[in-house]
């Protein structure tokens, strides 16, 4: 396939055609601050921090790096005067929604703080509503959580914040939270996740609980109803089992 060239802050990166400016960039080690990004996950155009100049043709705009594809040779800015001072009201807005999320307050102190305090609100959880959760799980086809509500009152929760016959204790959904807000409790052998209780199974080899029920179900269930080989174990003895068998295939020859 063709490459593209796309200059980022003055350094030359190849591309293919429809990469997302966003990737393209964080595969070249140019940091661009996001929140509502995975790279498993499609572009949620969420929190808009990770908005970048770009320049074709002698015009200039101002685009969401995390979902704007790239399709012809250009160039683009990630970290102009106008660009920081866009993010700075975009974190002062975060930083009034959700004054207790450190991983906004650090972003913030990074691009100075402006005065928002009318739009300050004392919600008492740490959500910024980038959607990232609900694409998980929408992704493993569980639809468990939604956004509900409107307003100040708009949060992701389980329908009528009961525990959720659809969800699977799985935790993906805490896994790429940005601001680490998806409470999972574990002791004695029960995982506790939006508001539901599942018991955990012990790996095969050491011992330890890993994965809940319901999730080793799932994947049986996706592996047409048969219990995969290396499911009963947990996912750092099915590393040790893989570098094992790797070991002995290159003793062989
Ligand atoms: S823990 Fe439940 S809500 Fe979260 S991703 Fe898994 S199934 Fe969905
Ligand atoms: S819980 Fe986390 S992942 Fe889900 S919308 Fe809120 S901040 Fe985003
Ligand atoms: S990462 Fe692009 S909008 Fe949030």
């Amino acid at each position: 396939m063709d490459k593209i060239s796309v200059i980022i802050n003055g350094k030359k990166c190849l591309a293919d055609k429809g990469e997302f400016l966003l990737d393209i960039a964080e595969r070249n080690g140019i940091v661009i601050p996001h929140l509502c990004h995975h790279e498993a996950l499609r572009g949620q155009a969420a929190c808009r921090l990770c908005i970048a100049e770009v320049r074709e043709n002698g015009r200039k705009r101002i685009v969401t790096s995390c979902i704007f594809p790239v399709m012809r040779d250009l160039e683009a800015e990630t970290d102009t005067e106008e660009i920081r001072e866009m993010r700075k009201t975009l974190l002062s807005l975060l930083s009034a929604e959700v004054p207790e999320s450190q991983t906004i307050a650090s972003l913030a102190e990074e691009y100075g703080k402006g005065d928002v305090s009318r739009f300050s609100k004392d919600f008492g959880n740490e959500c910024i509503l980038c959607g990232l959760c609900v694409e998980a799980c929408s992704e493993l086809g569980c639809n468990a959580i939604a956004t509900v509500n409107r307003g100040i009152t708009k949060k992701i929760s389980t329908p009528y914040d009961e525990p959720s016959a659809a969800c699977i204790g799985c935790g993906s959904c805490a896994y790429v939270c940005p601001t680490g807000c998806i409470r999972i409790d574990e002791r004695n052998g029960i995982r506790t996740i939006w508001n539901k209780e599942f018991e955990l199974i012990r790996c095969d080899r050491c011992g330890r609980y890993y994965i809940t029920k319901e999730e080793n179900e799932y994947l049986r269930q996706r592996n047409g109803g048969v219990q995969g080989e290396l499911q009963c174990i947990c996912k750092n003895c099915r590393q040790a089992e893989t570098a094992k068998k790797i070991m002995e295939t290159s003793l062989e020859f």
